[in-house]
């Protein structure tokens, strides 16, 4: 049932030349394809959200009571089922290592909804988690380009109370990286960073890459978006010059990077 919303929250698609003739495009053709089958449904092979159309799919994520029962606890919207694949690569890698040493740590934490769901997933597969689990936002005034609905000066504290229930969390407001100085523990282990600035990303993970676990993963949301071309340069640079690895550019959108000591 997660496959039929394609929401269109991608920027591009209203700031562009080509984004209101895309967004008619996907959905006549949604609705050709709808058309074309007897029931006037997607069949399940089908997938079409996070701006990828995929056919001939086994889509084993979206059947996965856990995954399903995680999405259900953080109540998330049809937006972020929009984003369904991208938040299914939080919550895999994230139970990934979630009984490896040292710290979750999320760059850009928002209303804690997405994160909420790989906390969820994790702790329901793999039980109580000892070490710290680190959530950072600005939660308000945020710069334009990654300013969003529930941003205010409450939001530090509900994201707290959400994703209390899940282990010793802390969550610190305030600038990236310098607010990272206050996150209590290391080695990292897992961590996404997602803050829409080509430069916030990259100094943020040239202050966590010396910090990574031999094994950690990191997951970059904004590295593929042709709109972050310039992230994926500086974070590309970075990889290269510190580290004989690559990032891997997904379907998605994301960036997954694997540290290996
Ligand atoms: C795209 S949103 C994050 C969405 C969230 N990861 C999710 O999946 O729902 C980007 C967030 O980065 C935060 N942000 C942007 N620049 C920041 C900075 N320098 N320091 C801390 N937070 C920042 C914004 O406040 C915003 O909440």
């Amino acid at each position: 049932m997660f496959r039929e919303y394609s929401a269109f929250f991608n920027k591009q698609y209203r700031d562009q030349p080509d984004g209101g003739f895309l967004i008619t495009l996907q959905k006549a053709f949604l609705k050709a394809l709808r058309d074309g089958y007897a029931d006037k449904q997607l069949p399940n092979h089908i997938f079409y959200a996070d701006d990828c159309f995929v056919v001939y799919r086994n889509l084993g994520f979206l059947k996965d009571p856990d995954f399903q029962e995680a999405l259900a606890a953080a109540e998330v919207d049809s937006v972020l089922l929009g984003r369904v694949w991208r938040i299914w690569l939080l919550a895999w890698s994230m139970q990934c290592r979630w009984r490896s040493e040292g710290l979750l740590l999320d760059c850009g934490t928002y209303n804690g909804r997405a994160f909420q769901v790989a906390l969820h997933y994790s702790k329901t597969r793999l039980g109580y988690r000892k070490d710290a689990i680190v959530a950072c936002d600005l939660f308000e005034d945020p710069p334009d380009e990654a300013r969003k609905k529930d941003h205010g000066p409450d939001l530090r504290e509900k994201v707290a109370k959400q994703l209390g229930q899940y282990g010793q969390v802390q969550v610190i407001q305030g600038a990236l990286p310098q607010s990272l100085m206050h996150a209590v523990g290391s080695p990292i282990t897992w961590c996404q960073i997602d803050l829409n600035s080509a430069l916030a990303d990259s100094e943020t993970f040239r202050y966590v890459l010396p910090k990574l676990a031999d094994g950690a993963m990191v997951i970059f949301d904004d590295y593929g978006f042709s709109r972050y071309e310039e992230t994926q340069m500086e974070l590309d640079e970075i990889v290269s010059k510190l580290t004989n690895s690559r990032i891997m550019e997904l379907p998605t959108g994301q960036g997954l990077y694997v540290h290996r000591r």
